[in-house]
């Protein structure tokens, strides 16, 4: 095949992974995204590969804004092709996201990352490792009340949920209108799918209405019942955070924690099962649990890339990126850049080596990483102590991957079986 045929095709397939198709083969166009120049142009995207290049873009505040809604030309792209009324609703998510950490910038991003620290501090994560025992313990019981069979993507789902609900301090009972909520504003992200974008746009409404009106006045009827409403709204003579900002930023850490998490504890699962011999390692030595979620963020990384807008014209590599240019830094690719990592597309839970940059790197390096790696810890561990002979239930080659988030890459289901320890 001509180079340029074969350059091509891998666009298309590119084009295709991040519309949300064939997503059971991304790894194999990711590896040939390696053997391609490290600052590659697809469509209206320019891609940076390499673990060097996507640490400095990650930490690059001069030539990079968080803001792709706003500014941006895959952003203008998109809405160029939507309908009169899809488009409006398209704009008014992003005049929204805007005010959300996660999309700000420079002081303003740092003002709301040091007000967000004061809740989510190693006090905090510790005070809530308890609760997310008796999270998991809780949902292992309907398991085993179950026969032991269940499937691992839902009940991800349903750690990663109940926490952020405690976190965010909704009754359990909300649980099922967080996760709808968190998957639904998930979607419409780089999407043209005028209904997910609808879908996406309900969501914002009702969520936005349950925060002010259910969480932000629950705290203030009874103060002191919700930790983290007093963390970022109360605290005396220091900055604080509006009602409205305080909205956007509990938007920020829903859908920042649950779709995530439950990649992390669904694939990580998968990947064990699919290397016995370092499950049994585990099984032998839980202490292992650790290394192996620092793997699994590294080998599969459940956040695939993050976008950045240029905010000055600029070379790299030969390619000219001006002001606007959607440029995403691939996690998926950085972590196994083979000039990093020995062997990178091996799983291996005994890695040493650099740190992954499945968590982000710099400024915004991930808010909730010491609760995810706390969540992380416990599942595996209380399954590696109760439930050795746990195994799949499907083949994982016949696995589902259809119809999930293309950044949070996901199988639609992971059905286990806990086996006769589960009794
Ligand atoms: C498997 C689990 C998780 C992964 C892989 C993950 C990954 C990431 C990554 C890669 C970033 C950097 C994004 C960027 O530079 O554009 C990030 C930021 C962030 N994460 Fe996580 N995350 C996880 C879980 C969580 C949880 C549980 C929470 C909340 C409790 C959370 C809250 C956030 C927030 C708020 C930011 C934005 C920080 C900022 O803009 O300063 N994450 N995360």
């Amino acid at each position: 095949m001509a180079v340029d045929e074969a350059t091509g095709s891998l666009n298309d397939e590119l084009l295709a992974i991040f519309a949300g198709e064939r997503l059971e083969n991304t790894y194999s166009i990711w590896n040939r995204v390696r053997e391609q120049p490290p600052v590659l142009p697809v469509g209206p995207i320019v891609l940076i590969t390499r673990y060097d290049d996507v640490k400095a873009a990650l930490a690059d505040r001069e030539r990079y804004s968080a803001k792709l809604h706003l500014v941006g030309n895959r952003a203008e792209q998109i809405v160029a092709s939507l309908s009169p009324d899809a488009a409006d609703m398209w704009r008014e998510m992003a005049m929204y996201e805007f005010r959300q950490m996660s999309r700000s910038d420079g002081e303003e991003h740092d003002r709301l990352r040091r007000i967000a620290h004061r809740f989510f501090t190693p006090r905090v994560t510790k005070s809530m490792q308890d609760q997310i025992k008796l999270i998991i313990d809780d949902l292992f019981a309907d398991a085993e009340a179950a026969g032991g069979v269940y499937d691992q993507k839902a009940f991800a789902q349903q750690i990663a949920a109940r926490v952020m609900a405690y976190v965010i301090g909704s009754p359990d009972l909300d649980t099922p209108k967080l996760i709808n909520w968190a998957n639904a504003l998930g979607r419409w992200l780089g999407t043209h799918d005028e209904q997910r974008i609808r879908e996406a746009y309900v969501a914002r409404v009702e969520f936005n209405d349950y925060i002010e009106n259910v969480i932000i006045a629950g705290h203030r009827r009874n103060p002191g019942t919700n930790e983290l409403v007093a963390a970022l709204m109360d605290a005396e003579g220091e900055e604080n955070l509006s009602t409205g900002e305080m909205i956007a930023m509990v938007s920020n850490i829903l859908f920042a924690g649950v779709e995530t998490t439950t990649v992390l504890l669904s694939s990580g699962l998968l990947e064990l099962m699919r290397h016995r011999d370092q499950w049994e390692a585990i099984c032998a030595d839980p202490s292992k649990v650790e290394p192996a979620v620092e793997e699994m963020f590294r080998y599969f990384a459940p956040v695939q890339w993050t976008p950045r807008v240029a905010i000055v014209d600029f070379e790299q590599d030969g390619v000219e990126i001006r002001t606007g240019q959607t440029v995403m830094a691939v996690l998926a690719t950085a972590n196994r850049d083979p000039s990093v990592f020995d062997e990178p597309d091996v799983f291996d839970i005994d890695r040493v080596g650099p740190p992954h940059l499945g968590l982000g790197f710099g400024a915004r390096f991930c808010l909730g990483s010491s609760l995810v790696r706390t969540e992380a810890r416990v599942f595996f561990t209380t399954l590696a102590e109760r439930y050795p002979d746990v195994e799949l239930g499907t083949d994982p080659d016949e696995l589902d991957w259809s119809g999930s988030n293309p950044i949070m890459r996901s199988v639609s289901a992971l059905p286990v079986r806990l086996g006769p320890q589960g009794r």
